[in-house]
């Protein structure tokens, strides 16, 4: 036992790693084992020795036992720290790039005509994409079988008394019937039109408008000229200069189409104005007088203008871009472009 004891001590030294601990575990407490072996030797023995030499043996294989474990908790930390020293971060290492999300260059447009509307006190309203034919046409002066109606090929839902709307325009009938026809109104509501119109660079079955609508007393087609210009000096630029030239709307009179001088060119004359200076981006007018009294005020104390934004036009104009499929497109690396633009 004695030399047994003398062997393991000295085998110790030598385990090191699992394997040599396993070979070890094996050799001296296998069921075969020299321990083991030592143990069967007492089925012979002398009883008188039999006891002194099981507490004997009982004693070395717990001594040896926990001198195992602990090499084998050793083993263990040793493993760990060799792990640990190879996975060490490096924090020199260039990061990963991340690809953020961006909001869509449109609603960029959009939010930016509400800040501006917002801050000289207008409202921001909704109105329904599906809408009946009395607010897309009937109050706003175009009723059934007028030739205008033409001109806004319309997507009909059911019959002839839904439809997908045509313009925000319907939005304006909504807001002064809800007033009631006894309070001033100024809001803006920008949102999806539809028209049967064949998808090209510059036309899209559906687009979005920000119309505008404002009632109240004295108000002149100055009062729309000076509000616009405001406006489109702050979206485009302070060097902007606006112009309205004549034009037909039912719901106002009189009506004008709404240029602002090119970005591009400073009214010189270039590709994107169409070497003419100025660029078109929306309709507007004085409220019409029927429009008013159909929609509950009374033409005689109140007056008002309202005015139709193309809002993809207006950002296409912005960021220079030259087709309008360009928004309904989800590929990140056209807005990426345009996040650096809006960035520099
Ligand atoms: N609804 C017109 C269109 O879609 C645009 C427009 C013109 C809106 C004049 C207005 C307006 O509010 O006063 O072509």
């Amino acid at each position: 036992m004695e030399n047994l004891r003398k062997e393991m001590e000295k085998e110790l030294e030598n385990v090191v790693d699992i394997n040599s601990y396993n070979n070890f575990k094996v050799l001296y407490f296998g069921k075969k084992g020299k321990v083991s072996e030592l143990s069967s030797k007492m089925g012979t023995m002398d009883p008188t020795l039999k006891k002194e030499y099981g507490m004997k043996l009982n004693e070395l294989r717990t001594e040896m036992t926990n001198a195992l474990e602990n090499k084998l908790a050793k083993i263990k930390e040793a493993e760990l720290n060799k792990k640990l020293a190879s996975e060490k971060i490096d924090i020199s290492l260039p990061a990963t790039k991340v690809d953020l999300g961006s909001p869509s260059i449109l609603e960029k447009v959009i939010e930016d005509f509400e800040e501006v509307f917002m801050s000289m006190g207008y409202d921001v309203v909704d109105g329904p994409e599906i809408e009946e034919d009395k607010y897309n046409f009937e109050l706003l002066g175009l009723p059934k079988g007028h030739p205008a109606r033409d001109a806004q090929d319309t997507f009909y839902v059911k019959g002839d008394e839904l439809l997908l709307r045509s313009h925000t325009s319907p939005v304006q009938a909504r807001t002064m019937l809800a007033k009631g026809g006894n309070e001033p109104v100024r809001i803006i509501c920008p949102g999806k039109a539809y028209r049967r119109d064949d998808d090209d660079a510059t036309h899209s079955h559906q687009f979005t408008q920000i119309e505008g609508l404002l009632v109240d007393k004295n108000i002149k087609l100055s009062d729309l000229k000076g509000t616009v210009t405001i406006i489109c000096k702050k979206l485009f630029g302070e060097d902007t200069i606006t112009r309205f030239r004549p034009s037909y709307y039912q719901f106002t009179e009189p009506s004008v189409e709404m240029d602002i001088s090119c970005f591009n060119c400073k009214g010189d004359g270039c590709n994107i104005c169409k070497k003419t200076g100025w660029i078109t981006i929306g309709g507007a007018g004085v409220v019409n007088y029927d429009v008013l009294r159909g929609c509950g005020y009374d033409p005689d104390i109140w007056s008002g203008f309202a005015f139709g934004f193309g809002a993809e036009r207006c950002a296409m104009l912005k960021y220079g871009i030259n087709d309008i499929r360009t928004f309904y497109n989800v590929d990140l690396r056209e807005t990426k472009t345009f996040d650096r633009k809006e960035n520099e």
